[in-house]
């Protein structure tokens, strides 16, 4: 079991959420310095999943707030990235909470130690994928 299932919500759980599996990007998609958005259901009320470089890997979330529930980019694919001493963090542009990377924890801000809900990735071949299902 993976030591944070039951402590976040499970991204399988929200509505329009793809099923395991669904192919994502192509790795090269995902740029060095910003988020990679891609949405699925109706626009506004759909699941949308953020990617973002960590090293020679990629993580993913999905793209909102556990503070308010709000979406974390500013515009689309516009994605607020810190680097320091070697780490990196997505701002909320709301409430400015720091998210680590790739672990998606808050170490500052309003939601001060909730996380950010992960999206399991399979990479292979330079495709992105949602990891199949266990
Ligand atoms: S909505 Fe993200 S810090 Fe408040």
């Amino acid at each position: 079991m993976n030591p944070i299932d039951g402590l976040v919500p499970d991204w399988r759980a929200l509505p329009g959420a793809p099923a395991p599996g669904t192919e994502l990007c192509q790795l090269a998609d995902v740029p060095a310095d910003n988020g990679l958005e891609r949405r699925f259901g109706p626009a506004g009320s759909g699941f949308s999943v953020v990617l973002f470089r960590a090293g020679e890997s990629v993580c993913a979330f999905v793209n909102r707030c556990p503070h308010a529930g709000i979406a974390l980019n500013f515009g689309d694919d516009v994605f607020c990235l810190f680097d320091s001493d070697g780490q990196r963090d997505v701002i909320c542009p709301h409430h400015s909470a720091l998210f680590r990377l790739p672990e998606g924890v808050c170490h500052e801000g309003p939601c001060r130690d909730d996380r950010l809900t992960p999206v399991p990735l399979a990479v292979e071949a330079g495709v992105v994928r949602i990891a199949p299902a266990r």
